[in-house]
């Protein structure tokens, strides 16, 4: 590009590319990926939504009838699909997306004209949020038995996952959505 030529979107310092939400459950990404498209005028889409979708099943049937490891593999379908998508979105990755290895790597080239960007909490903090919700049935059946067990557990396992994805990290225990927007948005505006 010479520079008499006009910017154009991405050398302005704008991402194109796909803007990713990253995180333990309970940690926001819906909440604040929906407030953040419609923010930047994108369509939102959540990779829990679109296994339900394309498959017909919810989460938790499809745990309970096929097991972790098919829900994973149509994780990682979904994320992929999602990511190979040319207009830019913005994508909820669910809280396990980060442990295959593939979608980790997904995940970084997405980075490469998009954002990625990790939720990040306090164990104590998701159990208080997440509890509430898990009476009703919800889509999270790792957290049936003993939740702040497990959200301790899997946050120690996922931590240095999704720090190796994220390109920034965002601690949202003590921030509002509004909060967390602003601070992604002005993110994006950055130079890649
Ligand atoms: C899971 C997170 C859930 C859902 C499933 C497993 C996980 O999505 O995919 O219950 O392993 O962290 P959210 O992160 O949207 O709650």
């Amino acid at each position: 590009m010479t520079h008499s030529s006009p910017p154009s979107r991405e050398s302005a310092g704008e991402r194109t590319g796909h803007l990713v939400l990253v995180g333990m459950m309970g940690s926001g990404k819906s909440t604040v990926g929906q407030a953040l498209a419609a923010r930047l005028h994108r369509p939102f889409a959540d990779s829990d939504a679109l296994i339900e979708a394309r498959t017909g099943q919810t989460v938790k049937q499809i745990f309970a009838e096929r097991g972790e490891p098919a829900f994973r593999a149509e994780e990682s379908a979904v994320l992929e699909e999602a990511l190979a998508s040319p207009s830019p979105a913005v994508i909820a990755a669910a809280g396990g997306a980060v442990l295959d290895a593939a979608n980790r790597r997904l995940l970084r080239a997405a980075a490469r004209s998009g954002l990625v960007v990790w939720l990040r909490a306090a164990p104590a903090v998701l159990a208080q949020r997440v509890v509430p919700s898990l009476a009703s049935g919800g889509h999270r059946p790792l957290l049936e038995h003993d939740p702040a067990e497990a959200l301790n557990r899997l946050d120690a396992i996922r931590r240095p996952l999704y720090e190796e994805v994220a390109d920034i990290a965002i601690d949202v225990d003590d921030r509002s959505v509004d909060e967390i927007a602003d601070i992604v948005l002005a993110r994006m505006e950055e130079r890649p």
